[in-house]
């Protein structure tokens, strides 16, 4: 009960497996955070970064939830995985296990601990960061922005960046097709206020559920309790008519001003490329509820958790649309060297000849922005990029396994996408199917695989002096035999 940002955190401190990393010394949110947690990356680490003291405000700041898959699968507390596939497979499991919320008093809720009014509203005391040379600002990425439907007052509820403009307003970038900007474009045509609330700081299966995309119809706070396996405790709103998550760190409440909207970017992307200015819609804070010692959430936009926060939601589409033709999927992947976007690998039970690409084409249609499809057998390790690699290398023939689809649907992020013409700037790419699966009814050489008593009987720590835990986790079957 009670799961929030900081229940989490606990979690990563008592499992001490460095999942989580604490900075006592000074940082400046401007590039500084976002440097520390690229040049760990570019060391191959990845944890939750906690820094306490951020020059210019009182509140710590926890960036890099998403840094690992790994983390992901921390956050639905899948704790002792037998396979990264136990991941997607929860994530499926509580997908559709909508749980209604929990309204639980005022007194009681965390995040009423402060309450700020009036001329106390002051964004510039939070500790927002400034993420690469050539943003336009500082920017909120990790927030819920929480509103009502204004026919049915279902409560919407998802991510958009939010660049800050002065100490009491920010930007809210909603693309076209999503709900929030189909809600708000109804209030600007029903000419009624929108009134909107943006939490900062909650655990971190409540971001995986605003990341879904549900039905309209569909409460995404019940969604997020699906996720969090347990009812989202709310509350009350304290200027507004909405309630809020009673232990979020920090919730912005305020109203959509329809005639200052504008342009904000550029914004560096989950593409690893700055991204295009866009249409933003104003939002003016009026409140600011927080708890005492609020600890402010982050997220760098150009570093590859803000891909993975929605990987799971993408890959569990993914496997739903393959399950539909090619019941016999055993697993789907959308690596970080594909943004998490733009490659998927599938691996699939293959019985029947065609399954291959018939696994591919289902792949290709189940989300827009997917660009090439890795099929290979169940034996080959989708987690592991180099068995993947290994057996495109050794079960692929070009001219018959690889089926290109031009002048489709893309996402309109990728740096390479076209419009009609191959370099006139549009949205379109050109789709691959890579079916890397032996064929079903004729040999095939067969894989060489270590005698598994062997296998089972040697430890490395009986061989190797000085052989550590760390190292054990990796001893596993691979194609180096
Ligand atoms: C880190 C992160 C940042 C995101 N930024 C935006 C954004 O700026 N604008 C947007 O429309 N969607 C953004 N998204 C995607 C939406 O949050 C997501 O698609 C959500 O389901 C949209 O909800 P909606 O359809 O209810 O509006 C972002 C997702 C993540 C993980």
């Amino acid at each position: 009960m009670g799961k929030d940002l900081r229940s989490f955190l606990a979690m990563l401190e008592q499992r001490n497996r460095g999942e989580l990393l604490r900075i006592t010394r000074q940082v400046d949110p401007v590039y500084e955070v976002s440097v520390i947690q690229q040049k760990l990356a570019a060391a191959g680490r990845y944890p939750v970064l906690y820094f306490e003291d951020v020059r210019g405000s009182s509140l710590p700041l926890v960036t890099n939830l998403f840094g690992t898959y790994d983390l992901l699968g921390l956050a639905l507390d899948v704790v002792e995985p037998k396979s990264k596939a136990d991941y997607l497979a929860e994530y499926l499991r509580r997908e559709n296990d909508h749980k209604a919320v929990r309204e639980v008093p005022i007194r009681t809720a965390p995040v009423k601990q402060i309450i700020l009014t009036g001329d106390q509203v002051d964004l510039s005391t939070l500790p927002i960061a400034w993420h690469a040379e050539k943003d336009s600002g500082r920017y909120i990425v990790v927030g819920g922005m929480v509103m009502r439907d204004p026919e049915t007052g279902v409560i919407n509820v998802g991510m958009y960046r939010h660049e800050v403009r002065g100490n009491r307003a920010v930007l809210c970038m909603f693309i076209p097709a999503h709900h929030a900007a189909y809600i708000y474009r109804r209030y600007k045509e029903l000419k009624r206020p929108m009134e909107a609330a943006l939490f900062i700081g909650h655990h971190p299966a409540v971001c995986l559920g605003m990341c879904t995309r549900e039905p309209i119809e569909v409460d995404e706070y019940e969604v997020m309790g699906g996720f969090l396996d347990e009812a989202l405790e709310v509350v009350p709103a304290e200027t507004v008519d909405l309630p809020v998550p009673a232990r979020a760190e920090i919730v912005l409440e305020g109203t959509f001003d329809f005639a200052k909207e504008t342009l904000d970017g550029p914004f560096a992307e989950y593409t690893g490329y700055y991204g295009h200015r866009a249409l933003c819609a104003w939002f003016d804070v009026r409140c600011i509820t927080m708890r005492r010692d609020a600890i402010y959430h982050d997220l760098d936009p150009a570093h590859r958790e803000h891909n993975y926060a929605a990987t799971l939601g993408n890959e569990s589409a993914v496997y739903k649309a393959v399950k539909n033709v090619v019941p016999s999927v055993r697993a789907v992947h959308r690596p970080a060297s594909g943004c998490c976007v733009y490659h998927v690998y599938v691996s699939i039970s293959k019985r029947l000849q065609g399954e291959g690409k018939m696994a591919g084409l289902a792949a290709l249609s189940a989300v827009h922005n997917i660009k090439h499809v890795f099929v290979v057998d169940e034996d080959v390790d989708i987690y592991n990029e180099e068995e993947v690699l290994w057996a495109v290398a050794t079960r692929l023939e070009a001219d018959q396994d690889i089926s290109i689809i031009s002048h489709c649907l893309g996402a309109n992020l990728d740096p390479s996408a076209y419009g009609e013409r191959r370099f006139e700037p549009g949205h379109m790419t050109t789709k691959v199917i890579f079916d890397a699966t032996r064929p079903v009814t004729l040999p095939f050489s067969e894989r060489i695989t270590p005698p598994k008593e062997v296998w089972d009987r040697i430890k490395l720590e009986d061989y190797i002096d000085g052989w550590s835990a760390r190292e054990r986790a990796t001893d596993r079957p691979s194609l180096a035999v």
